[in-house]
């Protein structure tokens, strides 16, 4: 007979794979949000689902784990539970994740593909809508830091997502001109939706580019701003761009310090932690998961001594430094998984 613990381990790496995708979806159409704050539901109250027998299939799926409580005994009448209030509640974590679904669904055929062929595709919008919820946590001191100790006219938000960094930026600070660059259209366009929606009268530009290419967009930026000082901000984006590489990104700020170099600049990242604080976390984190996608999708995740190196390289002082959830690695050193850096000229 197998162990307790053994049998809950193996239904929780199961579980997974069919709780997220309902999760991600009904989350992403607002009917968790519903299910969350109505004191009761039906399904007839969750509208916005056409599908009505795949509803009813969903709901009860969801009061066998516990998520949500049979009020009258016949299959019509819920409630979210405790436990379903706290899960809702934060459905856009299971966005991102989800968004690398192709690459998991043809796993399959993936790992029988000795010359990688096969390209697969992250669902763009779910990835940088469920990015820029998640990485809210990470913006109040990098804003604190452009609000109060540094000196510019416009903000170049590079790798901008959705827009949710300047969205955010701009509940604090007006007055700026904004840039937003993204590689993906889809990024630029909905940034650009988003904060016209909101400020209509602000002065935005978008260029769709890749980062690397330093030259094009910051040629297009100084045409924007037309002489007034410059500020850069770039949340997850270095990952994507590193080439599992330092040596990549010194070149990168080298030449944003040539082009810009009065610019103050903000950083958020994510960090390779060792395998060891991966191990001993594996329960209380979804590093592993993480990790796993970016490395699987071609991304270069940094070790917190690798992108130090790059600090140490690149003609600027760090003024302000944020680190996020610190495991002891084997020596007891403490290792972020995420950090915020604030830059400033040298
Ligand atoms: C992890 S998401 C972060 C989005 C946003 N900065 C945030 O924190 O919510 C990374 C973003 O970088 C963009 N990106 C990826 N590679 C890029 C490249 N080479 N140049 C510019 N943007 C890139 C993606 O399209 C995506 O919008």
């Amino acid at each position: 007979m197998l162990k307790r613990e053994v049998v809950e381990d193996i239904v929780v790496l199961l579980r997974g794979f069919f709780a997220t995708p309902i999760i991600s979806s009904l989350g992403r159409l607002g009917a968790l949000e519903i299910m969350r704050n109505a004191k009761n539901f039906t399904a007839d109250d969750l509208s916005l689902i056409p599908n009505k027998k795949l509803l009813q299939d969903t709901l009860r799926y969801f009061a066998r784990l516990g998520l949500i409580e049979d009020v009258d005994g016949q299959g019509r009448l819920y409630r979210a539970s405790e436990l379903g209030v706290e899960v809702f509640r934060r459905a856009n974590s299971f966005y991102v994740p989800h968004s690398y679904y192709e690459y998991m669904a043809r796993y399959h055929e993936l790992i029988q593909d000795a010359s990688s062929r096969i390209n697969c595709r992250v669902e763009r919008l779910e990835n940088v809508v469920g990015s820029g919820i998640t990485h809210l946590r990470y913006f109040p001191p990098a804003v604190s830091f452009l609000k109060r100790k540094a000196v510019f006219d416009t903000l170049v938000d590079v790798g901008c997502g959705d827009g949710q960094f300047l969205l955010t930026f701009l509940k604090e600070v007006s007055g700026k001109k904004l840039v937003g660059v993204d590689l993906s259209e889809l990024s630029t366009d909905t940034t650009y939706k988003n904060l016209r929606a909101q400020y209509p009268e602000l002065e935005i530009a978008t260029v769709c580019c890749d980062a690397l290419d330093v030259k094009n967009w910051s040629g297009k930026v100084l045409r924007f701003a037309n002489g007034g000082k410059v500020a850069i901000s770039m949340w997850f984006l270095l990952h994507e761009i590193s080439k599992n590489q330092p040596a990549v990104l010194k070149e990168f700020f080298r030449q944003i310090r040539t082009i810009f170099p009065a610019a103050p600049i903000v950083i958020g990242e994510v960090v390779r932690q060792s395998e060891d604080i991966l191990i001993s976390n594996n329960v209380r984190s979804l590093l592993p998961e993480y990790l796993f996608f970016h490395e699987m999708s071609g991304q270069g995740i940094l070790s917190w001594q690798e992108y130090r190196e790059v600090l140490n390289c690149i003609a600027y002082d760090l003024v302000v430094e944020k680190l996020f959830d610190e495991a002891p690695d084997k020596e007891g050193k403490k290792i972020p998984s995420t950090f915020v850096w604030c830059l400033t000229p040298k």
